[in-house]
């Protein structure tokens, strides 16, 4: 009942006094009760390609592209729109839903046109502006072309983008929105590209337990602090912190015959590499790994734990075989746990635009 009564007071003083500053300072002490208030306000920001503490300069250059509220607003119902794929039944957001850290819910390889299967499981999304490269090869290598990779894609979107552009200049309401964007009403291809950067660019996820243990905020506990210790270990040698991910590309004996990062370079030390995956939000991205043969965290362990194999093509960073006791996945489990944002994927600002 306190807390209810708190909510209140912070609601009638940020309306009152017009400023969210004052319920900022009480948020401090009542932090959870202010939760509906500092949702509302912040649905109203846009959010913006910001460096978090500690964190290294993104790869990412938005100067020539900065990130605007129109800008990110079109790009947010472009990536939510199904009129970018063939017929008009397939939005960015079919494959990436924001309650699966936009990955796909439940999907082993992506499910697109038609309901065609693709060979891939759909990567989560956040944090895309510090990744040098995309898709599990990495054969993507800049945010704003990447879009054009599943557009194209008979089994995906199945579509070209001249004919993307040509349904957007068409629209009713497309040319005010490019306009408001970008200062006329012209739809181009690099407008629209550059519109679903922004989009993807600013889906920055870093309010994790884990984040806030860094900053001294909380602490962890003994379970996740002997996970942190085994993980930095064992695992932080390509899940590097604090992206959880080197940004490079290794082979953890996974292998269904994809080649992987040999398909891009062609050299035959890169068969079956792939791209090193972060370990952030890993509570609501499952199925895991590049095919999504895994279901559960625990089975990802196992793995790691006992299913390596392929001695000929190990990667010495690897753990060796049977050197993970039950004592330290259950600790590992425990500590990856603490990686979960429900901030990011609650955060009205990326949610679906309310209907036109
Ligand atoms: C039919 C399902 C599907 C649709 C639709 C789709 N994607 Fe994807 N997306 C995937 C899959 C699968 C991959 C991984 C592909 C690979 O590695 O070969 C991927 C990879 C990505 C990546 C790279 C992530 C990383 O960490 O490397 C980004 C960014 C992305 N998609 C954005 C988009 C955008 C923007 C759209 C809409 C224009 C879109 N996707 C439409 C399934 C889909
Ligand atoms: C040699 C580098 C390397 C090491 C060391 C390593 N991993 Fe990985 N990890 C990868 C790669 C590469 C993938 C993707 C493999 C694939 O999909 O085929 C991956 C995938 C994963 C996934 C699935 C992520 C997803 O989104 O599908 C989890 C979870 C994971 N690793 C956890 C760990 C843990 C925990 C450790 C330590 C016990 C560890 N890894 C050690 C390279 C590594």
């Amino acid at each position: 009942m306190r807390l209810r009564r708190w909510r209140w007071i912070a609601l009638a003083l940020t309306l009152t006094s017009g400023t969210a500053l004052i319920a900022a300072s009480a948020a401090a002490s009542v932090e959870a009760a202010l939760q509906p208030v500092s949702r509302w306000w912040q649905s109203l920001s846009t959010p913006q390609l910001r460096v978090p503490e500690g964190w290294p300069r993104p790869q990412y250059d938005a100067r020539h592209n900065p990130v605007t509220r129109a800008g990110f607003e079109l790009g947010r119902r472009l990536f939510y729109d199904p009129l970018l794929s063939l017929d008009g039944s397939i939005a960015c957001a079919s494959c990436h839903q924001q309650f699966a850290a936009f990955a796909h819910f439940d999907h082993r390889v992506s499910h697109g046109l038609a309901g065609a299967n693709g060979t891939r499981n759909a990567p989560p999304l956040f944090n895309l502006a510090w990744q040098s490269s995309f898709m599990w090869d990495g054969g993507v290598t800049h945010l704003e072309l990447q879009p054009l990779a599943p557009l194209a894609n008979p089994v995906e979107m199945g579509e070209t983008l001249p004919a993307v552009i040509a349904k957007l200049r068409r629209d009713a309401e497309y040319p005010a929105l490019f306009a408001a964007a970008f200062g006329s009403d012209h739809i181009d291809g690099q407008r629209f590209l550059r519109a679903l950067a922004q989009f993807l660019a600013t889906l920055i996820s870093d309010a994790s337990h884990y984040d806030r243990v860094l900053a001294g905020r909380e602490s962890f506990s003994a379970a996740e602090s002997r996970g942190y210790a085994t993980f930095q270990q064992r695992c932080a040698a390509c899940h590097a912190e604090p992206l959880f991910s080197d940004d490079g590309y290794a082979r953890d004996g996974i292998d269904n015959g994809d080649a992987g990062r040999a398909l891009i370079t062609a050299r035959i030390e890169d068969r079956g590499r792939m791209r090193v995956p972060s370990l952030r939000n890993l509570g609501y991205s499952a199925p895991y790994m590049h095919d999504g043969r895994y279901d559960t965290l625990d089975q990802v362990l196992q793995h790691y734990a006992h299913g390596i194999r392929d001695a000929e093509s190990l990667d010495a960073r690897l753990p060796p075989a049977a050197s993970l006791r039950d004592d330290e996945i259950a600790d590992l489990l425990a500590f990856l746990d603490t990686l979960n944002d429900p901030n990011f994927i609650d955060d009205p600002r990326y949610a679906e635009p309310s209907a036109r």
